[in-house]
């Protein structure tokens, strides 16, 4: 396999309910490294931007007020295969359909809130990257 880079997100339910530490340790208990990290609320149209491949969906408005209503901790990841690798340790997006051990399925409450985000192919995880860090921040 090969290095790869993934963008991943403790999203607002995570961060509210104090799960940032137990998410992030289970990061390095994957033995991801950490690239860049940081904290920040989305605006709406942020958001909007952040997931526009959701727009069609029924479900883009609740989202996106989701994803904008609170503190995130969003970060790039990196390891062997990064992008199957983050996506298997989340789990499938709806808990009750995540395996046991994962993260979504031990700590989610509802197919929205899931508590993590993670890229889902390589184009994916380069725009999603660029979205929220610069060249710089990414050494
Ligand atoms: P994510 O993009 O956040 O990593 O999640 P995912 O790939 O596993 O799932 P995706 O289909 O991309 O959906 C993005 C997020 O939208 C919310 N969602 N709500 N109400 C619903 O039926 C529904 N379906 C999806 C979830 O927060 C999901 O992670
Ligand atoms: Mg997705």
């Amino acid at each position: 396999m090969a290095i790869e880079r993934t963008l991943a997100i403790i999203k607002p339910d995570a961060v509210k309910r104090g799960l940032a530490g137990e998410i992030l340790s289970r990061i390095h208990a994957a033995k991801f490294q950490i690239v860049a990290i940081k904290s920040l609320r989305l605006t709406k149209s942020e958001a909007e931007g952040f997931y526009a491949v959701h727009r069609e969906r029924p479900f883009f408005g609740e989202l996106t007020d989701f994803m904008s209503s609170g503190k995130a901790v969003v970060m790039v990841l990196e390891a062997d295969g990064a992008i199957a690798k983050w996506r298997d340790t989340m789990g499938a997006t709806d808990p009750a359909k995540a395996a046991p051990g994962t993260i979504r399925r031990d700590l989610g409450t509802s197919i929205q809130y899931n508590c993590t985000h993670g890229s889902d192919a390589p184009q994916t995880a380069a725009f999603e990257t660029g979205y929220f860090f610069s060249g710089l921040e990414l050494i």
